[in-house]
């Protein structure tokens, strides 16, 4: 069967210490999967190795059957294999969707689009909007992120992942840290964001 990422053999080692150990995995489009072990398993050095953020040691990537090991790590989220981190990665003191806004503009390669007209801006607004309602933020939008309840803002970068258009989403212990209403509100959002997908 076809997989939109595959990994072989992928090895991790740190000055002799093995972090991650021969893995193998095949992903097909619309299916969720779960990475799980313990503290210290190797979830977060495998996400980095899938996104460049580490070379392997060993071992080979492939997105829709084509080798991305060599590739830079902007290049992959260009692909459209996008992470979000285990430490919250969003603007403390920006708004939701000023957050959303930034990840928009990132997906279009500038960070600063002074010269459009305010247009142009409206329509970033409009869409920034859209991803706020998609993960149930859309009364947040112009509340500071440091203001948000924790599980709020977990899902707020859920929106920024969403804003770059991402065909695979590694989201790094996205309920960590959560209690068990979070927990859910997330886990259905994770399901929702894949469309009807199976697990
Ligand atoms: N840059 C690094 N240099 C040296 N050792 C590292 C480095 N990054 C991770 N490690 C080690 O690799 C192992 C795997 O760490 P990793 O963070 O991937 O685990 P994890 O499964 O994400 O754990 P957690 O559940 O705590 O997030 C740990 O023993 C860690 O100390
Ligand atoms: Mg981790």
């Amino acid at each position: 069967m076809s997989a939109i990422l595959e990994v072989r053999n992928l090895t991790k080692q740190f000055r002799g210490f093995t972090a991650v150990d021969n893995i193998d995995l095949h992903v097909e489009e619309g299916h969720i999967h779960a990475l799980i072990g313990p503290n210290g398993a190797g979830k977060t050095t495998v996400f980095n190795l899938l996104t460049k953020f580490l070379p392997p040691t060993r071992g080979e990537i492939l997105y829709r059957g084509k080798p991305i090991t060599g590739m830079k790590a902007n290049d992959i989220a260009r692909l459209g294999l996008v992470r979000s981190f285990q430490i919250s990665a969003v603007f403390a003191h920006m708004t939701a969707l000023e957050n959303v806004r930034v990840a928009l503009q990132r997906k279009l390669g500038t960070s600063f689009h002074f010269w459009k007209s305010e247009k142009s801006l409206d329509h970033l607004n409009e869409r920034a909007l859209e991803l706020l309602d998609e993960v149930g933020l859309r009364e947040y939008a112009d509340v500071l992120t440091v203001e948000m309840p924790y599980g709020r803002k977990r899902a707020l970068e859920i929106a920024t992942t969403l804003a770059l258009e991402p065909t695979v989403m590694l989201l790094d212990e996205p309920t960590q840290g959560m209690g068990a209403e979070d927990v859910d509100r997330i886990v259905e959002l994770i399901r929702r964001v894949a469309g009807g997908v199976q697990c």
